[in-house]
């Protein structure tokens, strides 16, 4: 039995009180979900305040970026001890805006994995292809090579300690979601492809996360796939009502 997580990628929106503002709203209206793992990532510069806002709460924290490096001159970026010493269970890894807009490699993404997993942190990495990639038929061979690249050099314990999220591109912020039937057979193609890797027993565990356009109206069906294990959740995270709508639906599905 794999349990449901349902993470909120606030990507670079909410100012200060609105954040605030919603943390708290979740922890007072969330309170009693409990067959559910719930996240929220804001932005880095209210980790620390969000984190106190969460203490004791069902909601774990994550953020989304970390650098690879422990410390030293790397003007504007945070570390993996850093992010965990304001309380973050969760750092997100390589998603499809830090590879299209900042440039990052599977390399850098499996150099991140390495250090986030160093310091006790759940990693959620981000893969998935570009609409022109589906069009073209490479939908399984560009999510396989992103998922081996980013995976690289894991023990069987430490797969077991990585949440991965199947993103396609073309659904982020769209409008447009995967069909369930769309994303479950990336997933469960992802699962053989871990199964080869590692094993079936480590495969079996892995949690896969959907992220594209999940909405409370739209979560059940996907949520009810048999490999589908929880939704990495941007804009319909950024008010109170859809995020929670989302983690109702996760709570009452039965698989
Ligand atoms: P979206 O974003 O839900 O706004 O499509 C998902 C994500 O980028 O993680």
């Amino acid at each position: 039995m794999r349990r449901l997580l349902i993470a909120g990628n606030w990507k670079m929106n909410l100012d200060r009180g609105h954040s605030l503002a919603l943390v708290q709203g979740l922890v007072e209206s969330l309170r009693s979900i409990s067959n559910v793992d719930i996240a929220v990532c804001p932005p880095a510069v209210y980790l620390g305040e969000l984190g106190k806002a969460l203490h004791g709460s069902n909601i774990g924290l994550g953020a989304q970026n970390a650098y690879s490096k422990p410390d030293g001159a790397y003007t504007g970026e945070i570390s993996c001890a850093m992010v965990k010493d304001v309380g973050c269970r969760y750092v997100i890894l390589g998603h499809s805006e830090r590879r299209a807009i900042f440039g990052e490699t599977d390399q850098m993404v499996n150099e991140k994995l390495h250090a986030v997993l160093a310091a006790g942190i759940t990693p959620i990495v981000c893969v998935g292809e570009t609409l022109q990639e589906r069009e073209a038929g490479k939908t399984q061979q560009v999510v396989r090579s992103q998922s081996i690249g980013s995976l690289k050099g894991l023990s069987h314990d430490q797969m077991l300690k990585t949440v991965l999220a199947y993103e396609p591109v073309w659904a982020i912020g769209t409008g447009k979601t995967a069909t369930p039937a769309q994303a479950e057979e990336v997933h469960e193609d992802i699962r053989t492809l871990l199964e080869s890797q590692f094993s079936k027993e480590t495969a079996q565990k892995v949690i896969l996360l959907y992220g594209g356009s999940v909405k409370a109206d739209n979560a059940l069906e996907l949520l009810s796939e048999p490999n589908i294990d929880g939704a990495l959740v941007g804009g319909a995270s950024l008010k109170q009502d859809s995020f929670e709508g989302i983690v109702r639906a996760a709570s009452s599905v039965n698989k």
